[in-house]
C-alpha cells in the first residue's frame, strides 16, 4: 500500500517528505474496535463530519433514529457553563445497513455495515492558528507530530473528542443488540469532591448539569467548578458505569476477557487515565473475607451472590451479577494559563490555550462511557453465540 501523500509537499514554506518507512504501508490505521461488533470511526474536529460504520450488527435489530439521537444529545456540547460553548446540534443520519418499517420510523438493521455520519457545523479553526507549530502540554499535538510526521492542529484533528459523537452512537445500536440490558454511568467525582453513595439516585442523573446521582453534591459542584472556570483552569474526575441484564457467560478466556475489553474500551477514551473493575484499586485494601462474593441459592432455585466486589465479571465472565466498571479523567488540559513548551522548529515556547474548552471533560465522558461498555457487551454477546453456540 502506498503512502497516500508519498510525494513531497510544502509545509508552511518548507518541503516536508514522509519518512521512507512510512511510504510502503498504511500508517493510518487502528480505527477499529471490536471483533463481531465491529466498529470503525472516521473523521476530524475540524472536517465537514465525522462517523462510524458498524460492520457485524445483526439482522432484525429494531430502532428509531430519536433513540439514537437521544444519546447524543446527552454528549454534545454547550449544554450548560460546565462544558464546552462550541454549538454542534449533533444530528446522526443513517447512510446505510438498515430498511424502514411500515411505520416509517422504525428502522431495521439488514445485517449489513450500518453507516452513520454527524456533520461538524460549529468549527473555528482560526483559534488554532497560534498552535499550529507550538506543541500544547497535555495534548497529543507533539506525540501526533512524532509518530506521523504531520498533525491537523485543528482542533486536534483526530485526536479531539469530536470522534467520540460517532461511538456514542455505535453504542446507541449497541444497546439494542442484547435484550434487556440497561447500561447507565454517572459522575461520581469532582477534583477531590465526591458523591455520597447513600444519596444515589439514578433519576437524578438527568436532573443536574453534571450527570450526577447525588442532589446534594450539585451545588457543590456548581460552586467548586465556577471558580475553576473563572480562573481559566480546569479539573478531573471520575465517572462510574453500571450495566444490569448482562446475562451470565459473557467473555472469552484467555485473552478475550469480558473485564479485559471493557478496560481496553473505556482507556481508550480521550483522557482517561485510569480504569478500576468492581472493587479496583481498592481491592488492594481488602482481605480475602472482605472481597471475595460469598454466594447461597435464592428462594428463585438460582444462585445469589450476597455481595458485588468483582465488578459483575470472573474469570473475565459475566456472572450476571451488575457489571460495575469506573474510570478516571485528567483535567483538561487546554488551560488559559500560560505553560512552557517548546515548538516544532525546537525552540522554547509558552503556550496559552485559546478556544473553547470543556473545564471538566469528565462531564461529557459520561454518555461515552456508557457507549463504549454497551459496545463491548453487545461484542461479547455475539462472540458467545459463536464460542458455545448458545442464546442467552
Ligand atoms: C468529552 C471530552 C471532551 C474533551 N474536550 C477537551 C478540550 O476541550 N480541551 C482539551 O484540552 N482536551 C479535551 N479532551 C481531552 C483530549 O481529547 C485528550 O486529552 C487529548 O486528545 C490527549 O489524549 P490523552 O489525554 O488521552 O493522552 C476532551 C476529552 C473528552 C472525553
Amino acid at each position: 500500500m502506498q503512502y497516500e501523500c508519498a510525494a513531497p509537499f510544502l509545509r508552511r514554506g518548507r518541503r516536508f517528505s514522509p519518512p521512507a518507512r512510512y511510504q510502503s504501508v498504511g500508517f493510518m490505521s487502528h480505527n477499529t474496535f471490536g471483533h463481531l461488533f465491529r466498529v470503525t470511526t472516521w473523521g476530524e474536529s475540524h472536517g465537514p463530519a465525522l462517523g462510524c460504520v458498524v460492520d457485524g450488527c445483526p439482522p432484525g435489530i429494531r430502532f428509531r433514529l430519536e433513540e439514537l439521537q437521544a444519546w447524543l444529545d446527552k454528549r454534545k456540547p454547550g449544554q450548560s457553563r460546565f462544558v464546552t460553548q462550541r454549538r454542534e446540534d449533533d444530528l446522526v443520519k443513517v447512510l446505510s445497513g438498515v430498511m424502514s418499517d411500515d411505520d416509517g420510523e422504525t428502522m431495521i438493521t439488514t445485517g449489513t455495515p450500518v453507516s452513520m455520519l454527524i456533520e461538524n457545523t460549529d468549527q473555528r479553526s482560526k483559534d488554532y492558528g497560534e498552535i499550529a507549530r507550538r506543541y500544547r502540554p497535555g495534548h497529543a499535538d507533539y506525540a501526533y507530530d512524532v509518530k506521523y510526521g504531520i498533525r491537523d492542529y485543528r482542533g486536534g484533528g483526530r485526536s479531539s473528542a469530536r470522534e467520540t459523537a460517532a461511538r456514542v452512537a455505535a453504542g446507541g445500536l449497541a444497546r439494542k443488540v442484547v435484550p434487556g440490558v440497561t447500561v447507565r454511568a454517572a459522575l461520581v467525582q469532582i477534583g477531590k469532591h465526591r458523591i455520597n453513595r447513600a444519596n444515589w439516585d439514578w433519576a437524578q442523573v438527568d436532573q443536574n448539569p453534571f450527570f450526577a446521582p447525588d442532589a446534594a453534591i450539585v451545588p457543590v459542584w456548581e460552586d467548586y467548578l465556577d471558580g475553576i472556570r473563572k480562573a481559566g483552569s480546569s479539573i478531573g474526575a471520575v465517572v462510574e458505569v453500571i450495566a444490569e441484564g448482562v446475562p451470565a457467560g459473557l467473555g472469552a478466556p484467555i485473552y478475550g476477557k469480558l473485564d479485559q475489553d471493557i478496560a481496553s474500551l473505556l482507556m481508550s477514551i480521550n483522557a482517561v487515565k485510569g480504569v478500576e473493575i468492581g472493587e479496583g484499586f481498592a481491592a488492594a485494601e481488602l482481605t480475602g473475607e472482605d472481597n471475595a462474593d460469598e454466594m447461597r441459592m435464592g428462594n428463585d432455585g438460582k444462585p445469589l451472590f450476597l455481595s458485588n466486589h468483582a465488578g459483575g465479571i470472573l474469570g473475565g465472565i459475566s456472572t450476571g451479577q451488575p457489571l460495575v466498571a469506573r474510570f478516571a479523567i485528567k483535567p483538561t488540559s487546554s488551560i488559559l494559563t500560560e505553560r512552557q513548551s517548546i515548538d516544532a522548529d525546537g525552540n522554547n515556547v509558552d503556550v496559552r490555550t485559546k478556544g473553547r474548552h470543556d473545564p471538566c471533560v469528565g462531564i461529557r465522558a459520561v454518555p461515552i462511557g456508557e457507549a463504549m461498555v454497551a459496545c463491548a457487551i453487545a461484542d461479547h454477546y455475539l462472540r458467545d453465540r459463536g464460542q458455545t453456540g448458545r442464546v442467552r
